[in-house]
């Protein structure tokens, strides 16, 4: 038994479904359902007798002790978080409340069930964290690696970084089983349109306006999710304990050479009625404040130690992620009512 935190969003959501499609432990989802999460994205598993979900809090000090006495889970691996930078900074408050506190309360629950087992190593603590935590990069400076010092730079990027310290400080003092992430930008199957890629999809099939901040030359390093889910199952299996390891897919890419891949994408799969390129729906907006300028990942570490590299490049990546999204409109009807039109609905309206 595995006991995920944040498996109905984004990367939790593909991790469960990935892990339950290759094995038969069963997983506990404990997940709060803020807008990121939903069930849907569960759907393929709802009726199956391995996925136990649990609906509920991370900072619930109660509900996690009775789900580690229940569940007696060997592993933890933590997704909860709040994840949008732009929510970051329009609301710090959920940020610091879920990914500190939360974190903190997960890793005190932990502690005390770990502290009552007989055996040390039934139970290991994986974190997942963000290459954001680094902060940003010059044109020229090498990309992140494991000694890369913290300077994050977003009240997201900066409360993720204070719960990597938490992990890290766990080790340190209590010598809790403890392994970290720091995974550049994902992308794929039910990523919530609030981010970049899902957000131009969804915006170029609806006619509207594809947002690129500022000049669209800052740079992310992106990575299919599913390869992010397989660097996660490798780390949980032979990663190190008190060690960290950075995930990439070595695809820096411009964020308006994003945007233009996506549009050409889909003038191939589902051209415009009238003719015309997605791509004259581009649209030069307001720049993000304190927008990091460049990311970028070197992965070396967890190729060499684990032997893990992605499948996907970013181009067939992007393919897939189109397709997926043109053959499941439905998915993104769903999740696109209610309070998502709260918040980016209301920029087109
Ligand atoms: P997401 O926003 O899509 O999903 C977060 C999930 O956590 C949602 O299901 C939400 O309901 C749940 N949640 C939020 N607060 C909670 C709480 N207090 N208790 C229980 N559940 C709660 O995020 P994501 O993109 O899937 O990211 C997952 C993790 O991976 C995060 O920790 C994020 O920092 C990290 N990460 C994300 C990326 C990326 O590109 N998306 C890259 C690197 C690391
Ligand atoms: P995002 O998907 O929000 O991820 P993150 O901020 O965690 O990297 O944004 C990816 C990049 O795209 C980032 O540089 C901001 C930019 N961006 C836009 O230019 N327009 C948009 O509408 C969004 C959401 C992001």
């Amino acid at each position: 038994m595995i006991l995920v935190t944040g498996g109905a969003g984004f990367i939790g959501s593909n991790f469960v479904l990935d892990w339950l499609a290759e094995q038969d432990e069963p997983v506990v989802n404990l997940d709060a359902l803020t807008y990121a999460g939903n069930l849907n994205n569960l759907r393929p598993i709802e009726n199956d007798p391995r996925h136990i979900f649990v609906h509920g809090n991370i900072g619930d000090a109660a509900l996690l002790s009775d789900l580690f006495t229940r569940h007696k889970p060997r592993a933890v691996v933590n997704f909860a978080a709040e994840s949008h930078v732009d929510r970051s900074i329009h609301g710090p408050e959920d940020f610091i409340q879920t990914n500190i506190l939360g974190t903190f309360r997960l890793l005190e629950a932990a502690r005390a069930y770990w502290g009552g087992l007989q055996n040390k190593s039934d139970l290991r603590f994986l974190h997942v964290s963000t290459d954001e935590v680094f902060g940003t990069l010059g044109a020229d400076d090498p990309a992140f690696n494991e000694e890369t010092s913290y300077r994050p730079n977003s009240p997201y990027s900066a409360s993720k970084a204070a719960s990597d310290h938490l992990v890290r400080a766990y080790f340190h003092t209590y010598g809790l089983p403890v392994v970290t992430t720091n995974c550049s930008n994902n992308y794929g199957p039910l990523h919530f349109p609030e981010k970049l890629i899902p957000l131009v999809i969804h915006n170029a099939l609806r006619g509207r306006p594809l947002p690129i901040y500022g000049d669209g030359m800052q740079i992310r390093d992106w990575l299919y999710v599913k390869d992010h889910c397989s660097a996660i199952r490798r780390v949980l299996e032979a990663g190190r304990l008190g060690e960290t390891y950075n995930i990439g897919g070595w695809n820096e890419r411009a964020n308006l050479h994003v945007v233009t891949t996506l549009c050409e994408v889909l003038d191939e799969l589902q051209p415009r009625s009238d003719g015309k390129k997605y791509s004259e729906q581009i649209a030069f907006v307001t720049d993000r404040p304190g927008h990091d300028r460049r990311y970028a990942i070197d992965a070396r570490k967890i190729e060499a130690e684990l032997g893990w590299r992605p499948a996907e490049t970013f181009e067939s990546g992007i393919r897939k992620t189109v397709r997926w999204y043109l053959d499941n409109a439905d998915w993104v009807e769903n999740v696109t009512s209610g309070s998502y039109r709260n918040w980016v609905e209301k920029q087109y309206a």
